[in-house]
């Protein structure tokens, strides 16, 4: 497959895609959209990726929905062709999913921040939900997952105000959970992605579904998940290998099962 508007790259066990569409500052039109989500899924099923990274390029992670492409829509019409019905693939995505951001993130860029499971920020980020300022909300999931992330007022305080702020600031909201020098903003989320990388994929898939239910269930459902999922850790051969390696005091080999 072609890509137009991503990069995709391995390294290792990690699927890496890029937003490469510089001359906008990698605004997310649709077609981008369609790749990305092409990418997830090849990347999903393949069994040699354990963890996919989102990122793009130093100067901007993305800039937002491609404000062109929806300048014109009207309501009927976004009823109509399901506008933004692609921007729910990556939710169903099971494995990790890490988010190197650098730049701009702002508008769909942060909710497709949002949606990745880590975020690590380079000191130059900047962080956004600005659409109210556009005369629309936010509507790749920013109002539900910033105000999950870092609360109900900052986030109405981000997404009233359209007010931009920094990786310190995003860090010490929760809005991201490392921060790291932008000229080596890769090579760190690159060490956290082979870190998880190296895990039994069917525990790292486990943790990432019990975390994720925080945002979806009450804590009684949550906790009877948690519990459920934990059980199922004790079939893997991972498991027995990870406990008689600590006992034997050398590294876990996982096989994935
Ligand atoms: C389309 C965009 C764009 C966007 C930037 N560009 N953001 N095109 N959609 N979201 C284009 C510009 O038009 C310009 O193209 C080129 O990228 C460079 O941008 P400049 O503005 O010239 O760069 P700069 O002065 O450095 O300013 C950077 C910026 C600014 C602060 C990031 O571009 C900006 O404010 N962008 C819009 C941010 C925004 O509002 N995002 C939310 C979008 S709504 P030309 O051809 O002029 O060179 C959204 C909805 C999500 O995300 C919910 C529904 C999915």
């Amino acid at each position: 497959m072609i890509y137009e508007n991503i990069l995709v790259d391995v390294k290792s066990h990690v699927g890496i895609i890029t937003f490469n569409r510089p001359q906008a500052l990698n605004a997310l039109n649709n077609q981008l959209v369609d790749e990305m989500n092409l990418a997830l899924q090849q990347f999903e099923t393949d069994d040699a990726i354990h963890v996919i990274m989102l990122t793009g390029s130093e100067k901007a992670f993305a800039a937002g929905a491609d404000i062109r492409e929806m300048k014109d829509k009207t309501s009927a019409q976004a009823q109509a062709e399901s506008f933004l019905s692609n921007w729910d693939y990556i939710n169903s995505i099971t494995k990790p999913l890490v988010a190197a951001v650098s730049g701009f993130a702002l508008g769909g860029g942060c909710e497709f921040a949002l949606a990745c499971d880590v975020i690590i920020a380079g000191e130059n980020a900047k962080f956004a939900l600005p659409e109210t300022g556009l005369g629309i909300i936010p509507g790749g999931g920013g109002t539900q997952r910033l105000a999950r992330a870092v609360g109900k007022v900052r986030a109405m305080d981000m997404i009233l105000t359209g007010r931009m702020i920094d990786a310190a600031e995003a860090l010490s909201l929760g809005l991201v959970s490392r921060v790291a020098p932008t000229a080596t903003l890769m090579q760190e989320a690159l060490a956290v992605a082979n870190k998880i990388a190296a895990l039994s994929l069917p525990v790292a898939r486990a943790a990432k579904r019990a975390v994720k239910a925080t945002q979806e269930m009450p804590l009684s459902e949550g906790l009877k998940l948690e519990r459920e999922l934990i059980y199922t850790c004790f079939d893997l051969e991972d498991q027995k290998e990870g406990m008689n390696a600590f006992l034997e005091k050398r590294k876990p080999v996982f096989k994935g099962r």
